[in-house]
Parts: structure tokens; sequence; C-alpha cells
């Protein structure tokens, strides 16, 4: 929940540095959280107590943004940019600002996507372009399926 709420917090503020990247829309609550980890679609890093970072996949909750991911993805399988086999509709990576940079987020997201190889064929997500992490994301396997000024639109094949 710290981690996240920092991301979060950074992609509010408006005159935050966007160097290390930063989450947008609406936060998860706790309770989704809890809901993520009761269907083992969480991972994450921790060193003793400490959580180093997480990803999650996400086909469960329906808050506003996982709407608007919805929708999206609607609209990408009907242009036919998507193809719509075991699609998860929403993914989040996010590593605490001081253990940035050592594969966490690379680490993380091949466990996970490994775990779920029988379930999903693709995990879709979104990223903001004004989020300069978007290299590491294509360095972590996504590949951009397609762009408007906001946001590129992302897809992992597992
Ligand atoms: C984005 C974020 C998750 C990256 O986590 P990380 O653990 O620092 O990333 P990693 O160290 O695993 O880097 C993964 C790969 O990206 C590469 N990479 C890292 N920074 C890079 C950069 N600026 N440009 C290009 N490649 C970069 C790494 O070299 C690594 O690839 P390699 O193993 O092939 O060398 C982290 O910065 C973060 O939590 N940012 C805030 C939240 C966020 O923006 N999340 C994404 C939005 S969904």
């Amino acid at each position: 929940m710290a981690v996240s709420s920092y991301w979060y917090a950074q992609g509010k503020e408006k005159s935050a540095d966007k160097q290390a990247g930063f989450l947008f829309g609406e936060a998860y609550t706790s309770e989704e959280l809890l809901n993520l980890i009761d269907k083992d679609c969480i991972c994450v890093a921790s060193d003793g107590s400490a959580i180093l970072g997480y990803f999650l996949f996400d086909n469960y909750t329906s808050n506003a943004t996982t709407k608007f991911y919805k929708q999206v993805l609607k609209g990408l399988v009907s242009n036919k940019k998507i193809t719509p086999n075991r699609v998860c509709v929403r993914a989040q990576v996010a590593v605490h600002p001081d253990h940035q940079n050592r594969g966490l987020s690379k680490r993380l997201t091949k466990f996970l996507s490994q775990q779920h190889k029988e379930k999903y064929d693709t995990i879709f997500s979104v990223v903001d372009r004004q989020n300069p992490k978007m290299q590491v994301h294509i360095s972590n396997n996504w590949k951009i399926v397609e762009q408007d000024e906001l946001y590129n639109y992302v897809l992992l094949e597992l």
C-alpha cells in the first residue's frame, strides 16, 4: 500500500519530478488489494517485513480505472489490434523509489507471468505517455499495440 500510494501521489502532484515514473487513475483500495492477493494475482519483492515492490494482474476489480481499461480493450479487440483470447484486462508494477534499477520489476514481471501462463494468453495495460519508464516496460517484453496523445496501450504475451 505504501509503495502504491507513493507513486499515485507522484502522478497527482503537478510539480513532482516524474523521471522515476508514476501511477495514474484511481488508487487500489486495501480491500481490492486483499482480494487480488486472495486470487494469487500479486507478487511482491520483500526484505524482511519491508515491501520493495509488486506486480499485479487484475481481472477482478471494477473501479473507474479498471472500467476505463476494459472499455479501451473492447475497442482494440473490435479494431482487431488485439485478439480476444484470454486477455487479462489490467496490470500494474511499482518498485520502492530506493530500490529501482536493480532488476526488481523485471523479476516480478517474469515470476507472475509464469504463474499465470495456464490462465491467460496476454495481459493488457495502459501507460501514461508522460511516464518516462515506458522503456522499462519494453525491456520487460511489453509491446505497444496502440497510442494516442495521452496513453500507450500495451500487451504482454505470456
Ligand atoms: C517502472 C518501475 C516499476 C521500474 O522498476 P525497476 O525495478 O527499477 O526496473 P528494472 O530495474 O527491473 O528494469 C527493467 C529493465 O529496464 C531497463 N531500464 C531501466 N531504466 C531504463 C531506462 N531509463 N531506459 C531504458 N531502459 C531502462 C533495465 O536496464 C532493465 O532491463 P535489462 O534487465 O534488460 O537491463 C519503477 O521505476 C517504478 O515503480 N516507477 C513508478 C511506478 C511506475 O511508473 N510504474 C509503471 C506504470 S504502470
